[in-house]
């Protein structure tokens, strides 16, 4: 049955970061756990928000990009040293993931790879307010989390209702010192969820409706956002429609593009971002036929002109768009320019469908062995 569930409180726009201190009291106040990474408390960022509370908070800054589940074990074991009753996670989807399955094992035994799928975690654990240093994940609004397994070298997502944040504070001000490369490609996968979201199998409604303003949001501030990193209300309207296609994602997940994109990473450690970036296009053009109507409708919202036009050339200028979006971003647009072997793909196409199962039924167009392949060879 159709299902909205969402972080019940979000804090946005500029100065936000100021409603910190009354939602940890909210949450029960206490010793606060904040899991970030070396680079935000480089840049200061961290210590913004440690100072936007009068609440004594411990840092733990192993945080890492494409994070193996054994970090999780690893700032569990800080969250109980340093007695923490509430966590923040700070940063992009990596920290933030990583800060709400160790959250939730604080009520839990054993190893997150116990409860990799879904709804297999049995009891809830630490609150966790979720603040975005990247407009792309939509981390602070999922009860999910992904990560690598270094076991047998795929990434795989763990997902319950009691992973989902308590609350979230996106601040914009946070989000200007985001270089360029992270922000075109964790914009882009906010895209990526928007459109995958908006043509899923499990779309509903709701997920609709914040699907759809998302993609209008980032076709307009994405470009502004990477043409000038200081551009405020850029900055402001990427985390909304980062945020949106995140609570787009809680309910109608994604399909071929990330179920590719999971495996590319497993097996080649290319940041999420990138991969999304470069299959969009390519798998765009393999669901055309299956979603014609929607795909007109994404063309509309990016700005193209689909006055006159027929549904199917409507919906070509979307997939049209998006290429020439990722491009704009200098965003690599081959297989190849990531120094993937091509002997490689068929492995690649064979671990989508063995690992991906889930995300790949849930794509509008049926995906075999052989379309990953073709898609693979498509874009290499
Ligand atoms: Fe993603």
């Amino acid at each position: 049955m159709p299902k909205f569930l969402t972080t019940p409180v979000i804090h946005h726009g500029p100065g936000s970061l100021g409603q910190l201190d009354e939602e940890i009291r909210k949450l029960g106040g206490g010793r606060v756990g904040l899991i970030t990474d070396p680079g935000l408390v480089a840049a200061g960022i961290c210590s913004r928000v440690v100072q936007a509370t009068h609440y004594e908070v411990a840092v733990c800054d192993a945080a890492e990009p494409e994070p193996s589940y054994e970090l999780v074990a690893r700032c569990v074991e800080f969250l109980r040293d340093e007695r923490c009753e509430v966590v923040i996670g700070l940063g992009g989807g990596s920290s933030i993931d990583t800060a709400k399955m160790a959250a939730v094992m604080m009520g839990n035994e054993g190893d997150v790879s116990d409860y990799f799928g879904a709804n297999r975690v049995p009891r809830p654990g630490l609150p966790t307010i979720a603040i975005p240093t990247t407009a792309g994940t939509g981390s602070e609004v999922s009860p999910a989390s992904v990560f690598y397994d270094p076991r047998d070298g795929t990434k795989k997502g763990v997902r319950s209702d009691y992973i989902q944040p308590k609350a979230a504070i996106l601040d914009p001000e946070l989000t200007l010192g985001l270089p360029q490369p992270l922000t075109a490609s964790t914009g882009i996968d906010a895209l990526t969820h928007a459109i995958e979201c908006y043509t899923a199998r499990a779309a509903t409604l709701l997920s609709d409706m914040t699907a759809e303003y998302a993609i209008a949001l980032i076709g307009q501030h994405l470009p502004r956002a990477y043409a000038d990193g200081s551009d405020l209300a850029a900055r402001d309207g990427m985390l909304m429609g980062s945020l949106l296609a995140g609570m787009a994602l809680a309910v109608a997940n994604v399909g071929a593009v990330h179920a590719l994109a999971q495996a590319l990473g497993g097996i080649h450690r290319v940041r999420h971002g990138v991969a999304n970036s470069l299959l969009l296009p390519y798998v765009m053009d393999f669901n055309r036929m299956a979603c014609r109507a929607k795909y007109a409708r994404v063309a509309e919202l990016l700005g193209e002109p689909i006055d006159g036009l027929s549904e199917n050339a409507a919906a070509e200028l979307a997939v049209a768009a998006v290429r020439r979006l990722t491009a704009d971003l200098q965003l690599p647009q081959r297989l190849r320019e990531l120094n993937i072997p091509k002997e490689s793909l068929d492995l690649v196409a064979e671990r989508t469908i063995e690992t991906q199962g889930r995300i790949v039924t849930n794509n509008p167009r049926r995906l075999s062995v052989e379309d990953a392949k073709a898609i693979l060879r498509a874009a290499y």
